[in-house]
């Protein structure tokens, strides 16, 4: 399976988004990770829609955008509009969840799922076929910088085994924490995306420390 780095803009620096976008671009992260916390899934408020559509205009990157929002459904066609790719809402803020993913494939977007760290597994057997992508939080969403839970690594190979059980080819995404001590063992348990922050815009030189959490 191809190894796929999303950096998270969480942690670039917000005065310098165009040239952060720009660095990575041409790096060997093939995604941009763009997280959107409303105030009330999350403790945290980031940005919207806007922000996506300033950053579709420099890049043909994957836009990867995780909505940490309450009711998702209601921002499908915004990020649509805004040049979103992979649009990934949680488990635990969609009543209907199987119809947001459906309403994401018909806007023309692919779906993704995620997961808070407390979520089991199973909360995506009867979606794992319409999901494009699941995403496994190994932090509890809200802030970059926190610590990698450990039991998360083999919650991976276990929602690896769900979705080959499924027939699904939903890429299994991880999100929180990661840097190159875990990387290599998150790659071999089955994830196909890892989310970087703080061990990417936090590095020294950034596109080195892409490369390495690609070749951990
Ligand atoms: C956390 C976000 C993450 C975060 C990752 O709620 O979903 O994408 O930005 O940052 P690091 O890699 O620093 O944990
Ligand atoms: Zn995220």
């Amino acid at each position: 399976m191809p190894r796929i780095l999303s950096p998270s803009f969480l942690s670039a620096d917000f005065l310098q988004l165009g040239a952060a976008a720009r660095m990575i671009d041409q790096s060997r992260a093939e995604w941009f990770h763009l997280d959107i916390m409303d105030g009330r899934f999350v403790p945290n408020i980031t940005f919207g829609p806007p922000v996506v559509k300033a950053l579709r205009r420099t890049t043909e990157k994957i836009l990867d955008v995780h909505l940490m929002i309450e009711q998702p459904e209601r921002y499908i066609s915004d990020f649509k509009a805004a040049g979103a790719d992979y649009l990934t809402v949680h488990v635990e803020a969609s009543v209907h969840l199987h119809r947001t993913l459906q309403a994401i494939h018909d806007a023309g977007m692919r779906a993704g799922v995620a997961l808070n760290p407390h979520t089991p597994v199973c909360a995506v057997e009867e979606v794992a076929a319409l999901a494009d992508l699941v995403l496994v939080m190994s932090v509890n969403p809200g802030f970059g910088g926190q610590q990698f839970i450990a039991s998360s690594l083999e919650k991976v190979s276990r929602m690896k085994d769900l979705l080959i059980r499924k027939n699904s080819t939903a890429l299994i995404e991880v999100d929180g924490g990661v840097n190159t001590e875990n990387a290599a063992s998150l790659f071999a348990a089955g994830a196909d995306v890892l989310v970087a922050g703080q061990a990417v815009f936090g590095a020294a030189d950034p596109v080195a420390a892409i490369q390495q959490l690609l070749e951990a």
